[in-house]
């Protein structure tokens, strides 16, 4: 059956999609979309401006390059659209190697190490206790289940926070706001994957994160939004952190000015945690769109009402 697909993705090369969709969907007429375009039956978007859907009122899919849909989710969407986000498609495993290093590197001291032996020091530490480093990780979804269990896979405790009850193998399970704080004051180490949502806005502040043990550390690689700046720098200074590694940011890029770039507890990367795999996700988002066409329901749909 025809269909149009129209292509509105920010700060995205466009041409190699255009040619990957029409190369996986060889029926459809798939376009870059320009102010004043003909209707299309779906749309591939990241990020697009509001303009962008008031002149396509009639689609019928919005497939998100990308797992989070908070950006999305803020602008008035087609009526009768379904909003299909990315699950894992390649970056379940990027998230987990990603995690995994922050948590060892400070676990193992590595960044005192290498400062070390850039002065030319040979210097042992004492070892950390396994036992001592519990790693609590917000939200089990498609990411934040693969952390844990890579997590538990170094033999770390974990412990995990979700919405709804979540059964992981090597995952001590704490669930909703009733379990919140047990969940933070039984972590060292947090790990942030939660969808931002209004929910969750705010939610590594200096009351949440002030219920970690002592010299805790926190990894936030979901959205900036979920971090209280002043309150990390704040927990920091006081020493009650250890340390931060922040992937995500309330303004991105992160300007110029901000004390993020060179506070000596913090490393940044520059949203690079688990970039979208544009092959991978092109399978996917022709396999449920060909699904959707048939009828079928497909995983992965966005529920609008709870904002993840
Ligand atoms: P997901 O599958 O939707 O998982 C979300 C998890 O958060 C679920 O376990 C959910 O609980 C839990 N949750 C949501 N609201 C909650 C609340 N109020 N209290 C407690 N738990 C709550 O999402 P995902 O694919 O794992 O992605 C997670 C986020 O990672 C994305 O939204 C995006 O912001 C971020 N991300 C960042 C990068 C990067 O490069 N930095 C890349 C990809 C994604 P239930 O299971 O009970 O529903
Ligand atoms: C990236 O941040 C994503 O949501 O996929």
């Amino acid at each position: 059956m025809f269909m149009k697909i129209t292509f509105c993705c920010i700060n995205t090369k466009p041409e190699p999609w255009l040619a990957g969709l029409r190369a996986a969907l060889p029926q459809a007429q798939v376009e870059l979309w320009q102010a004043g375009a003909s209707p299309a039956d779906y749309a591939v978007v990241w990020a697009p401006q509001q303009q962008f859907f008031d002149q396509q009122p009639q689609l019928k899919g919005i497939f998100n390059i990308g797992a989070g849909v908070d950006a999305l989710l803020k602008l008035r969407l087609p009526p009768r659209a379904v909003v299909v986000r990315l699950e894992d498609a390649g970056m379940a495993v990027q998230m987990a190697e990603y995690v995994c290093q922050a948590v060892v590197r400070q676990f193992r001291d590595l960044e005192t190490y290498a400062a070390d032996v850039r002065a030319g020091q040979w210097t042992f530490y004492p070892p950390r206790q396994r036992d001592d480093f519990p790693v609590g990780v917000m939200g089990l979804g498609v990411l934040g289940a693969r952390v844990a269990q890579a997590l538990s896979a170094f033999e770390f405790p974990v412990n995990g926070w979700s919405r709804t009850a979540k059964a992981l193998h090597g995952v001590r399970p704490f669930v909703g706001t009733a379990q919140f704080h047990d969940f933070l004051a039984s972590s060292r180490v947090l790990v942030n994957l939660l969808p931002l949502t209004p929910e969750t806005s705010n939610i590594l502040n200096c009351d949440t994160l002030g219920r970690l043990l002592p010299g805790g550390y926190v990894i936030n690689v979901a959205r900036g939004a979920h971090l209280v700046d002043e309150d990390l720098l704040a927990l920091l200074d006081s020493g009650h952190l250890a340390g931060a590694t922040l992937d995500v940011f309330r303004t991105e890029p992160l300007p110029p000015a901000h004390p993020f770039w060179r506070h000596p507890k913090i490393t940044i990367t520059p949203h690079t945690s688990a970039r979208t795999l544009r092959e991978t996700s092109i399978a996917q988002i022709a396999g449920k769109l060909m699904a959707l066409q048939r009828g079928e329901s497909v995983a992965g749909l966005v529920d609008v009402g709870r904002g993840y």
